[in-house]
This record gives structure tokens, sequence and C-alpha cells, in this order.
């Protein structure tokens, strides 16, 4: 990140651009590319892209502003936030269970960025070639299921991330990412054109934004609005960490909007290059978590100089997953060095080991740990399930609660419109989201799909 010290010790980014590259490369991600397209996928298609969208206007933009606003007030990590704005230890436990999501989701992310390495390695190699869609996703789960290799390649992911993390060479990063995002855009647009161009387009279309209202169950609800949650990164300190980053002048709601809009288009796009080849190559769109490994290949494959776009796109996908782990370490790091006053490679190494163990486990859940299940989900599944669907609104529902109405009313529009520089004529909404809306729906849904009510 490109941040400098300021008076007060901390550091703050530098320019506009960083706020926006640093907030947008922790949104952009493998949820959007990776997670995104088999949610929709196994959630019914245009149905769970409905509420999806809604949860993203209505609740994600609110929570953007509410936990940046937080961010910058008490310039603190993510626990000693909540104390220093409601002047109680209280909400502590909603800090501690910020890092602790932080690190469920670095325990499967990692692994699924390890997969991405692997198919960036094969793609260099030119071993990508297969006639026909089950052939790769046999190569796959042989891959995954082979317990070693998918594990070798998380531990690399994870120490390019402690390299990273503890040299500081954010900005190195951040500078590749300002010409790799908008790069992995660009291409997204062409493989979009592409897939539309394929025979099975418009079933995948019509898969994709025909919404069955029958389909729209509780689970179908609280799965949208938790992948809402992951994509946008927040409810779990993420965007309130790097709010604390942000300078007094920065723009809260455009920034929100501008984080929104991004992530949407790439999510999207991630759709419509996947799903007409989906119907094309006659996969399943309810693949789960294997989909987009299974069926891209086969896209790039069709492609003349296929070795050459799978090289760019996984290199790609491995950079936007490079910047959002990063975003996802830096809560836990922020907290343990302020909290206890460890030196940052102290605190990057215990996080990085703590991540490491549970990331061996969720990767051997596709092999020789795949019978071992809890709650009928192998851990894999399960880290993935309770961290969007239960710890993310969890925090989501606090942040809202807590600044819609435990911290002075005065707070949050003092924040929207930088102390009244600038006039937001949405602020009385995302108000009434933050107060009544947000907690109204994180609970029903939330209560709705454990059965409770
Ligand atoms: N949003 C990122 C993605 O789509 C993942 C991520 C980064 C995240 N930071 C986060 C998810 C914080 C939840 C919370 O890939």
């Amino acid at each position: 990140m490109s941040k400098e010290e300021t008076k007060t010790g901390r550091s703050q980014f530098v320019t506009k651009i960083g706020v926006i590259a640093a907030t947008v490369g922790s949104a952009v991600g493998l949820g959007n590319i990776w997670r995104f397209p088999y949610e929709v996928g196994t959630h019914g298609g245009g149905a769970f892209l409905i509420c999806y969208l809604f949860f993203i206007i209505a609740i994600g933009v609110p929570l953007l502003c509410a936990e940046s606003a937080v961010g910058r007030r008490s310039r603190s990590n993510v626990v000693d936030a909540y104390r220093k704005l409601s002047g109680s230890n209280k909400w502590k436990p909603m800090g501690y269970l910020a890092v602790l999501t932080a690190i469920v989701i670095l325990g499967f992310y990692c692994v699924v960025s390890g997969w991405t390495m692997e198919y960036m390695y094969q793609s260099v190699a030119g071993n990508l070639h297969y006639s026909s869609q089950p052939e790769y996703a046999a190569m796959f789960s042989k891959f995954i299921g082979s317990d070693i290799r998918p594990i070798v390649w998380t531990l690399i992911f994870l120490a390019i991330n402690f390299r990273i993390l503890i040299k500081g060479v954010e900005k190195g990063i951040e500078k590749m990412s300002n010409i790799m995002m908008p790069l992995l855009f660009l291409i997204l647009i062409a493989f979009c054109i592409n897939s539309l161009m394929m025979p099975g387009a418009q079933e995948g279309l019509k898969f994709m934004f025909t919404p069955d209202f029958s389909k729209i169950t509780p689970a179908v609800l609280l799965s949208a609005l938790g992948q809402a949650f992951f994509s946008l990164s927040i409810g779990m300190g993420c965007v309130l960490t790097y709010g604390s980053y942000f300078s007094d002048s920065t723009n809260l709601p455009k920034t929100a909007g501008i984080i929104a809009v991004c992530d949407t288009l790439v999510a999207i796009l991630a759709g419509l290059m996947i799903f007409p080849a989906v119907f094309t190559f006659g996969g399943t769109p309810a693949a789960g978590p294997t989909l987009v490994f299974e069926v891209l290949p086969a896209i790039f494959n069709h492609l003349p100089l296929g070795s050459l776009w799978a090289s760019l796109f996984f290199l790609l996908l491995f950079i936007a997953s490079l910047t959002s782990s990063i975003s996802m370490f830096e809560i836990g790091i922020a907290f343990f060095t302020e909290k206890f006053k460890i030196r940052r490679i102290v605190a990057t190494s215990i996080i990085t080991g703590i991540t490491a163990i549970l990331a061996v486990f969720c990767s051997l859940s596709f092999g020789s740990m795949s019978t071992f299940t809890i709650f009928g989900k192998n851990m894999f599944d399960l880290s993935d399930y309770v961290s969007s669907n239960i710890f993310m609104p969890i925090g989501g529902l606090g942040i809202a609660i807590f600044t819609g109405w435990v911290v002075n009313k005065q707070f949050l529009k003092n924040q929207l419109s930088n102390n009244g520089s600038h006039h937001f004529a949405g602020e009385n909404l995302i108000i009434f989201s933050l107060r009544f809306l947000s907690p109204a729906a994180i609970v029903l849904i939330f209560l709705n799909s454990l059965g409770i009510i």
C-alpha cells in the first residue's frame, strides 16, 4: 500500500488512487471469479443473481461506508476501533470475531490460490490439452485428490504472502496490481465475447439471467447474502482496517460506490464467461467449488494460442487473489502488532503459521481426509460455509448496529460528508439501511435458514 507515516505514527494512504487500488484489490479476487460462478451455479442461476444484486446495493454499500467510517474515525485495528468509539469493552468480541474470520477464510482461500498456481504452471508447461470437458474434470479431481501437490502449492502461496507482508513491499504489489487489475478486466471482456459466441451461449444466458422465483429459498437468500459479504470483503474488519489508513479527505460513499460497481462487474463478467461454456461443453453448473477449474481450461483450449491465454489468465487470477489475501492478513497483523506490541515479523509468522495448519486440513479435504466431515461437510466446505454464512453476517450485523445505534447519531453524517465539506444525497438512505434494513434482513435470513422462524 502507498502509505506514509502521519504525525500520529500510523501509516496512511498517499494518493486517492492508492485508496481505490487497495480496496478494489481486496474486493476483487477469487470471490468474483471462482466463488461467484459456483454459487450462482449451485443456487439456481438467475434467482440467486437477483438476490445477490439486491444485497450488494441495499446492504453491501451501506456496510462498506460504515466499516470505512469506523476505521477512519478510530485510526486503529479492528478490536481497538470498537473500544475507542464506544468507550467500552463490550464490543471487543466483535473485533476478535473479525480476526478469527480472517484466518478461517485464509485457510481455504490459500488452497484455491494454490490451485490457481498449479494451473498457471500447467498452462505455461503446455499441459492443458484434452479433448473433452470430462477429461478436464478428471484431471482436476486427480490433482486435488493427490494430497501432496496441492499442499505444496498452498504453502508456496503462503510463503509469497509472508515475504510481501514482512518486507512491506506492498507498494510494489500495488503498482503491479494497478496494471494487472485493469488487464484482468479487459481480458475478461474478451473471454466473455468469446463465450457469447459459443453454441451454448443462449442456454447459459438463460440460466444466469432468467429468475425462477420458486427457487428463492431461505438457504439461497443466506448464500446470496454471504456471497455479497465475501465479495465486497465486508463483515470482518478488512475495510475497517483499510479505512484506518484513509485520509480525512477520502470521500467514503463515493469510494464505496466504486468498489461495489467494479466488484459486481467483474463477477458478472466471470459468469458470462463461464456459463455459456458450461452449456457448450456439457458440464453441470452445480459442480460446486471445482466448477471454474473444470470449465476454464476447456475454454482456453478452443482458442488459438490457447496455452498463452490460459497462462495469462491464471497469472492475473493469481495476482487478484494475492491482493485479496494480503488484505486479509493485514487485519490480524494490525491487531497482533498493536495489541501485543510485537514486531511485524513475529505477528506475521504467527498468523501465517496458524493459516498454514488450517490450509493443510482444507486441502486434504479433497484427498485423504475427504471422509472426515463435521455436520456433513468436509473441512474445506465447512470453513467456507461458516465464514461466509455465519461469521460474516454476524460481523456485518455488529457493524450495522454499532454505527446505526451505538455511536452518536452525528458520527455517520460527519463521516459520510467529511464533516459537511461535501453534500451526499444518499446519506439518509445509508443511515436507514444501517439502522433498520440491514439488521432486520440479516437477522431474518439467518434465523429463517436455521429453521427457527
Ligand atoms: N473479497 C475477496 C474476494 O472476492 C476476498 C476477501 C478479501 C475477503 N478480503 C476479505 C472476504 C475480507 C471477506 C472479508 O476474493
